[in-house]
């Protein structure tokens, strides 16, 4: 499939890490991007991280200036849903919650032209349930990406039982298109990669409530031995410590209640105490701001 990412607009919906992520990438493919949230401020922070980065990038003579420009014009905030009728692609990146996701699929579904792709970045909630109150359910696919977008080559391609072999075939070839390798998955709560990340996330935890050893020394042992390039602990700050649990519940739910996938009581603790990793400064480790 031939693709003029000019001729390709692309919404992006939620604009939080991975929105902004996945907004600069398309960007960067030269697709025109529309941004939106419920949060305007969120959608103007998004921009200017994106703008710091790439004045980054062009101090360090990775991209030219001229580039930057071409890429931040591909980017427009919008300030509603109905805004984002001209895209051939949305990917939403919003709350993890299914009716919230249900809802903003139904409504986009009759804004969009009726061959519209709607993708979604969820990390583990299921497909075929998000689906179920589309009309026209083989549209929608997964496309799962991984924090930091801009930096990680893999989008986890996840294929609903609806979803047609022609929607496959596009986001396959639109990923490539934006410079990323896509791998496909079937319909599983937590799909592959958060089925095998998640219990070795899960395990450090309770490596670390056994006292096997300290959290730093954890994360040395993975990060030397098994070549990661962060310890599981530091990635589970990194990742955020709710949406570790919220992902382990998720599967906990999905894969008949198996027992080992119930999140580990340190993670629950630090989420209960309002220290979720980076994002708040404090997790399993304690994090300066930027
Ligand atoms: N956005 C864009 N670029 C970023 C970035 C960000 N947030 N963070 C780092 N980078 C870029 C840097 O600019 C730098 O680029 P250049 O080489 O072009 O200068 C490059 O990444 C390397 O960065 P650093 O030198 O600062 O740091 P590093 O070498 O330690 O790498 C890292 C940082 C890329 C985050 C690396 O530690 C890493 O790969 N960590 C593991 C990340 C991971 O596992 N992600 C998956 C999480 S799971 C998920 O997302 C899905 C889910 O469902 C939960």
């Amino acid at each position: 499939m031939q693709i003029d990412p000019k001729n390709y607009p692309i919404a992006v919906l939620g604009t939080g890490t991975m929105g902004e992520g996945i907004a600069q990438t398309a960007a960067t493919a030269g697709h025109p991007v529309m941004l939106y949230d419920v949060s305007q401020e969120q959608t103007r922070a998004a921009l200017e991280n994106i703008a710091k980065r790439l004045d980054r990038s062009t101090k360090k003579r990775k991209i030219t200036a001229e580039k930057k420009d071409q890429i931040q014009a591909n980017l427009s905030p919008k300030q509603s849903l109905k805004e984002l009728a001209p895209a051939k692609l949305v990917i939403e990146a919003i709350i993890e919650d299914l009716e919230i996701k249900q809802n903003v699929f139904c409504q986009l579904e009759s804004l969009l032209g009726a061959d519209a792709i709607l993708a979604t970045n969820t990390s583990s909630i299921d497909l075929n349930k998000m689906g179920s109150t589309l009309k026209r359910p083989e549209r929608l696919v997964g496309m799962h990406f991984f924090n930091p977008v801009p930096v990680m080559k893999l989008v986890e391609v996840i294929k609903g039982n609806e979803t047609s072999e022609e929607t496959t075939a596009a986001t396959i070839a639109l990923s490539e298109q934006m410079g990323k390798i896509p791998v496909t998955a079937n319909d599983f709560a937590g799909f592959v990669s958060n089925r095998v990340l998640m219990p070795m996330i899960n395990e450090a935890f309770h490596a670390w409530a056994d006292g096997v050893a300290e959290p730093e020394a954890i994360d040395s042992i993975m990060k030397l031995g098994c070549a990661f390039p962060m310890g599981p602990l530091r990635l589970a700050d990194y990742i955020g410590l709710d949406v570790c649990r919220d992902i382990m519940k998720v599967m906990y739910e999905g894969l008949d209640q198996n027992p080992k996938y119930l999140p580990s009581e340190k993670i629950v603790a630090l989420v209960d105490a309002g220290h979720l990793g980076d994002k708040t400064g404090q997790g399993v480790y304690k994090h300066e701001k930027g």
